[in-house]
């Protein structure tokens, strides 16, 4: 029997979030429409940010109010705060996800604020979802590498990975925000956040500026991971990371994973019509 991995598709939401164009919600609500087709149990559809920060995302409520729900699929979206968090609850997203950063320089340009501020920020969002039945996903930014601040030492990932544990997020995605990892640095990372979390609660979220994240995928395998971000098309960049290119396209994972004999249960045919829609809607 091969073994499941699961995707988490980001293509709505990481990919598309640094665009500059402003992408129509229509085309948004089209590409999630078409993703729910192709067999995820997951899909980042958008983010409740403040649309002086990222103004590709400001019209989170219209694109979650225009999409077609397909029962068993989880709409996700990105809550940084409890406005953020109450707008996600009145559009009925299916999970919140709370983000921080492992690095003082990223969570200050992400975020604005060091990272004690972000978690003490992010407790009350955690602890309001749960009170409504709301699964709360979280991620570490720059568990590798920051483009402010350098390397990251681990510890300080398992940390900020202890913290969200303790919030309750049900899963943990540790985010290579810039695409610097190596099978080495994600290796050792991982080494330390797995003394804090087993490897079934967490997710590896790998950016592919690089051309490494198939390598960090491999190496995360190895640990027992068995969830991996990606968007259709290898859309994406994080407005606040400098030098910040794609996700990994989620097709290039999926083939990869298949041909190493894992089950993803995805519709090749379908993901690649969606990654075709996300290039066409980056114009
Ligand atoms: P701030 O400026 O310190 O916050 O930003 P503030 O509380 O002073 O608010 C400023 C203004 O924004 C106010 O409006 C607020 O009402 C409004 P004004 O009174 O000036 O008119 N505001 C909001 N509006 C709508 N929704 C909200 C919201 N919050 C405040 N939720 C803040 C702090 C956290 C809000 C800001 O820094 C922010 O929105 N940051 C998010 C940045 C972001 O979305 N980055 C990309 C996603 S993270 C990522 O890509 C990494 C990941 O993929 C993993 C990886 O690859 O590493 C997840
Ligand atoms: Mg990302």
């Amino acid at each position: 029997m091969p073994e499941t991995v699961e995707i988490f598709e980001m293509g709505p939401r990481d990919g598309l979030q640094n665009e500059k164009r402003l992408i129509p919600a229509q085309d948004k609500i089209a590409l999630v429409d078409l993703l729910s087709q192709a067999g995820f149990r997951r899909i980042e559809v958008t983010s409740f940010v403040s649309p002086k920060w990222v103004p590709q995302m400001a019209d989170a409520a219209q694109v979650m109010a225009g999409i077609e729900r397909v029962p068993g699929i989880s709409y996700a979206v990105l809550t940084p705060n409890m406005k953020g968090y109450e707008a996600a609850k009145a559009a009925r997203a299916s999970e919140v996800a709370i983000f921080a950063s492992a690095s003082e320089g990223f969570s200050k340009a992400n975020l604005n604020a060091t990272i004690a501020e972000s978690l003490a920020r992010l407790a009350p969002v955690a602890q309001a979802a749960q009170a409504d039945g709301i699964p709360v996903r979280g991620y570490v930014s720059v568990v590798t590498d920051c483009p402010f601040d350098g390397s990251t030492p681990p510890g300080n990932v398992a940390r900020v990975v202890a913290a969200l544990r303790d919030m309750g997020c049900y899963e943990i995605s540790l985010g290579d925000t810039i695409g610097q990892g190596t099978p080495e640095s994600i290796d050792a990372m991982l080494s330390a956040v797995l003394d804090e979390v087993p490897p079934g609660r967490l997710a590896g979220h790998y950016h592919d500026t690089a051309g490494r994240a198939l390598d960090n995928v491999d190496a995360s395998l190895a640990r027992g991971l068995r969830v991996f971000d990606a968007a259709v098309g290898g859309l994406g960049g994080c407005p606040y990371a400098p030098g910040a290119k794609g996700n990994v396209a989620t097709e290039k994972v999926a083939r990869h994973l298949k041909a190493a004999g894992h089950e993803t249960g995805l519709d090749m045919g379908v993901v690649q019509q969606a990654a075709e829609l996300a290039q066409r809607l980056r114009g």
